[in-house]
């Protein structure tokens, strides 16, 4: 069956909405071989953004390949490179005797461990040997350029949560090489995006950093409240359900049209329904999907300070603006106009709060509304 909402996964196209402006930038990206930047604040939809852009441009365009590389749980330069190979070979190849003449062939530097597992996918790990490194690093980071001349093919490689590179050791090495080596790349463009807005930013626009002014580099806007209401509405009625448009705007807005939390208290509210949707039933669901996260916030909530706990506390009361005003310091207990300075960033670095369009605000509209119960 079909699912009305789906939240906590890549969604499938079914459940995926607009974003048809970022599709069409994306595509010419990918047709002019420009590398993308792209980044957002968790869980607005990059991952998403990415993977239904790709799929449905390689199947217009046969002569595309694409392969992602997710860097959430790459801990290494050398897991880093085992995965990109993998990565890449895969996309390519689909046997396991062309994986082992495509090795043989790109990769004659390292040492391979390649088998197949009992559910007939292939495993592949391989041993870098230390005298031949520098060469055998080369080779993998030429690998998808030698790849795609030789079969005649594009590729594009998505690198996901590419933010983690910044936490390998030896990062700034890592950076420079891989610039150098992909900046030749002639059949091959780079699609790199993930969260943490700060550190991102800085890997991609200080003049001093690697991949400084790579390729396009684009933020992700929220996706509008009227796409939102339009969405919901139609995924209770083609489930033979209702909900009002006025209660298909207060979950939207109640989640500040963050992606993630769209769907998932629509979700709550779609599964307590059984023919129309009610203010009580919201009330369940809202409930119900703060409960979920009462764990996490309890623990975000006492990593703060007794200063940035009263910050939060004057950006929920509607304060936006002119925080380092004496009367504001005094109202909410915030020491120093020098010490406001500081919590900004120290919020920011925590995810708890963004800088968006310099304006700032709750990364998670969940937990502000966790905290506003709290503080009633
Ligand atoms: N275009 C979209 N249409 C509908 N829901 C979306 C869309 N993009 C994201 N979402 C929702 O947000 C959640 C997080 O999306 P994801 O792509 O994983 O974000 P990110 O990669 O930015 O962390 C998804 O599981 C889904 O519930
Ligand atoms: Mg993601």
């Amino acid at each position: 069956m079909k699912q009305a909402f789906q939240f906590g996964k890549i969604v499938d196209r079914g459940n995926f909405i607009n974003r048809k402006l970022e599709i069409e930038r994306l595509h010419q990206n990918f047709l002019n071989r420009t590398h993308t930047i792209l980044i957002s604040p968790r869980r607005w939809g990059k991952s998403s953004l990415v993977k239904i852009a790709a799929e449905k441009f390689v199947s217009k365009h046969k002569n595309y390949r694409v392969c992602y590389i997710d860097l959430f749980e790459i801990r290494s330069e050398k897991e880093f490179y085992e995965k990109y190979s993998k990565v890449i070979l895969g996309a390519v190849y689909t046997r396991f005797d062309d994986w082992v003449e495509g090795i043989k062939k790109f990769l004659s530097k390292i040492t391979p461990k390649i088998r197949l597992d009992l559910q007939q996918e292939i495993k592949f790990d391989m041993a870098l040997d230390i005298k031949k490194e520098s060469e055998a690093v080369s080779e993998i980071l030429n690998l998808p350029e030698r790849l795609a001349e030789e079969k005649g093919i594009e590729l594009i490689i998505c690198l996901d949560e590419f933010q983690n590179i910044a936490e390998l050791p030896e990062s700034m090495a890592i950076q420079r090489l891989l610039r150098s080596v992909w900046q030749h790349h002639q059949h091959v463009t780079y699609c790199l995006y993930g969260s943490k807005q700060h550190m991102l930013a800085e890997l991609f626009n200080k003049k001093s950093m690697p991949f400084f002014r790579f390729g396009d580099l684009f933020y992700l806007d929220k996706i509008h409240s009227g796409e939102w209401v339009k969405y919901i509405c139609k995924q209770f009625s083609e489930t033979g359900k209702e909900v009002s448009e006025v209660l298909a705007e207060r979950i939207v807005e109640t989640m500040d049209m963050h992606s993630y939390y769209v769907q998932q208290l629509s979700y709550y509210v779609w599964t307590h329904t059984e023919d129309v949707a009610s203010d009580k039933i919201f009330e369940t669901a809202i409930a119900q999907l703060l409960q979920s996260n009462t764990i996490l916030f309890q623990k975000d909530f006492e990593s703060l300070s007794r200063t940035q706990v009263n910050f939060l506390r004057m950006l929920l009361d509607g304060v936006t603006e002119g925080f380092t005003r004496g009367e504001i310091l005094e109202r909410y207990e915030l020491g120093t106009s020098a010490n406001v300075a500081k919590i900004i960033p120290q919020l920011e670095k925590k995810e708890i709060l963004e800088i968006y369009n310099k304006k700032v605000s709750f990364s998670d509209p969940a937990f502000a509304h966790w905290l506003r119960q709290l503080f009633a």
